[in-house]
């Protein structure tokens, strides 16, 4: 086997492997501090001798409750988790992680993915812990815990909570999140009434779980899958079907041995696996807000990796998976026909894959998943015959930002007939710009005739980004006004420094850095200013002189710079002061430099 031997031929307590919690749990040198570490774990009913016998304590890291439904089926879970811990030789202590529920927090879920990262990486290091297990789901939860984890570098593991069944409408496939972008549309026309869009966007969460679509949940487990931290085939399980407990039993067992071969984030979270996770996020057709989170996993274990890294490693890569938003299925069919495994095989059959990366079984990418093809080419296509071309992102930049992601693949025939039509020009459009200060100036105004927008103009939304909107508002992606809609145009180019959640289909250009409340050049963007967008160039620019640019400027400052809400509570304020912009994975500046913290 061409994996990982690091401590092969160990035996637990053969002194090969120091286990951490021995520091607090069996330490003669100090019987003081041991003893009053040791009695209060007895009071619950363990024995001394189990807490000094030498055996791996598992953490596993809570992330369901009641105020996380996406997450909550990991409260049954864990019990297959620890029963898998158990069998291997360890020592199970469940704890809980900070809630990160992305439809239930205001202002936003993103907010708290920082502040999760933070409570965790103070249990990882500070509690009596040989390895841990990270219960994943809901969007920011998976990025939260494998930062957290990627700080400390102690031995873990991803158990992700697994996608709800389909959802099903009069015979139709419901998926989450995206039946709400249809569903809104046919509410503001007038087509449905209010208690159909109730039950029409409810039939999309019919169980356990998290979202069915190819969304930022399915996206960011898919990535910690490919980037080699959990055991292969486990994204994809549905929530309620038998293989997600059985995965969790081996979750747990497979933790106790990482531990024994002293197998670290360090060791998988390689540049290599880095490159691997952009390329199948491309092959996915993944959420645009795994840069900012992949980009915030390898700052915290000190990989380069960049948001052009994004468009030079995964722009090529054809989209082979065939789930909403971008194709017609839900997570059920994408576990059926293979799951990432069979996404990674097509991409090592072409030479796409570092296929020596190293994952948590203790073999490569390429042990795991070479050969493992679908049966099933209408979900998961083979690669000379995909869904798309070019299914990864590309970068712009420009006097607007520095840089702005773009999904180039989900571009509609409707949109590129009106704006990417012109012969001598088919990869530019140019139009007059129409700008909101942020979610609710846009809801406010969007129907207001005296804006005069028509099939052609250019929608922004800035104040919108880490800064400007604690954690980044997921808004981008603007819905025309009803007008237009009732005229069948369904989409504008919409541009801005916020994000869009992962179940949206829309060709926006977001997470512009810097945003405007940063300094970035969307601060100087005003209603009826031209703006030109040239997708093979990759630029993004205010059609203006740099002398009119910089007297812009100018008075910005001149009037107190760019406005920024007051913050709402004591952690907007704090992360507000701390936060870097998207391209840099929206990181608290100060936590990069902690790395590899455990004390052994
Ligand atoms: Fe939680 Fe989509 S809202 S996974
Ligand atoms: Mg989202």
């Amino acid at each position: 086997m061409a994996g990982h031997d690091k401590k092969a031929g160990h035996q637990p307590g053969d002194g090969a492997v120091r286990l951490r919690s021995q520091l607090w749990f069996d330490n003669p040198e100090n019987p003081g501090m041991t003893a009053l570490y040791l009695e209060r774990y007895l009071n619950f009913g363990l024995t001394r001798a189990e807490l000094q016998s030498g055996k791996p304590i598992i953490g596993i890291a809570q992330t369901g409750s009641d105020l996380s439904p996406c997450n909550r089926h990991h409260l049954d879970l864990a019990k297959r988790v620890r029963e898998g811990i158990t069998a291997a030789g360890g020592i199970a202590f469940e704890f809980p992680v900070h809630p990160i529920q992305e439809t239930g927090k205001r202002p936003t879920a993103a907010l708290d993915r920082n502040l999760a990262y933070l409570g965790l990486v103070e249990i990882l290091y500070g509690y009596p812990l040989d390895g841990v297990v990270l219960t994943t789901g809901c969007d920011k939860t998976t990025p939260a815990c494998i930062m957290a984890a990627a700080t400390v570098n102690i031995p873990a593991i991803v158990l992700s909570g697994g996608p709800m069944l389909n959802g099903w409408w009069k015979g139709e496939r419901t998926g989450s999140g995206t039946v709400v972008w249809k569903a809104r549309e046919q509410h503001a026309s007038g087509e449905i009434d209010y208690d159909t869009f109730m039950d029409l966007v409810a039939s999309s969460a019919p169980s356990v779980g998290h979202c069915n679509t190819m969304g930022t949940a399915s996206t960011m487990n898919g990535l910690a899958e490919a980037l080699g931290m959990s055991l292969p085939g486990c994204a994809a399980i549905p929530a309620p079907y038998r293989e997600r407990g059985q995965m969790a039993y081996e979750t747990g067992r497979r933790i106790v041995d990482m531990v024994w071969e002293d197998l670290k984030p360090s060791d998988i979270l390689t540049r290599a696996a880095f490159e691997n996770a952009i390329r199948v996020n491309s092959a996915i057709g993944g959420s645009t807000n795994a840069p900012i989170h992949l980009n915030a996993i390898a700052r915290h274990v000190g990989v380069p990796l960049t948001v052009d890294d994004w468009q030079t490693v995964g722009h090529k890569i054809p989209l082979l998976v065939n789930l909403q938003p971008a194709g017609d299925y839900l997570g059920e069919e994408f576990h059926r026909a293979g799951g990432i495994p069979a996404v990674v095989a097509e991409l090592i059959a072409k030479g796409k894959i570092h296929e020596a990366a190293l994952t948590v079984n203790g073999r490569t990418m390429g042990e795991n998943c070479a050969g493992r093809f679908s049966w099933d080419r209408e979900v998961i296509r083979a690669y000379d015959t995909p869904l798309k071309e070019d299914a990864g992102f590309i970068v712009l930049r420009g006097n607007l930002f520095d840089n702005a992601v773009m999904k180039t693949s989900v571009i509609s025939p409707e949109f590129r007939a009106r704006f990417l039509s012109n012969p001598d020009d088919p990869n530019a459009f140019e139009g007059r710009a129409v700008v909101f200060e942020g979610p609710e100036d846009y809801h406010h105004r969007i129907d207001d005739p005296a804006l005069g927008i028509d099939a052609h103009t250019l929608l922004f939304i800035r104040g919108t980004g880490p800064i400007g909107y604690p954690g980044g508002a997921e808004v981008v992606n603007m819905q025309p006004p009803a007008a237009l809609l009732k005229q069948g145009v369904h989409a504008l180019p919409c541009i801005g420094d916020g994000r869009q959640s992962g179940t949206s289909g829309s060709p926006s250009i977001l997470n512009a850095s810097p945003e405007a409340a940063a300094g970035g050049g969307l601060a100087l963007l005003k209603t009826g200013d031209r703006v030109r967008v040239d997708l093979e160039q990759g630029t993004a620019d205010i059609l203006i002189s740099d002398a009119e640019l910089a007297q812009r400027r100018a008075d910005l400052a001149a009037h107190g710079g760019f406005p920024i809400p007051r913050s709402q509570t004591p952690w907007q304020e704090i992360q507000r002061g701390m936060v870097e912009q998207f391209d840099a994975g929206m990181v608290l500046k100060p936590a990069v430099k902690y790395q590899r913290v455990a004390q052994t």
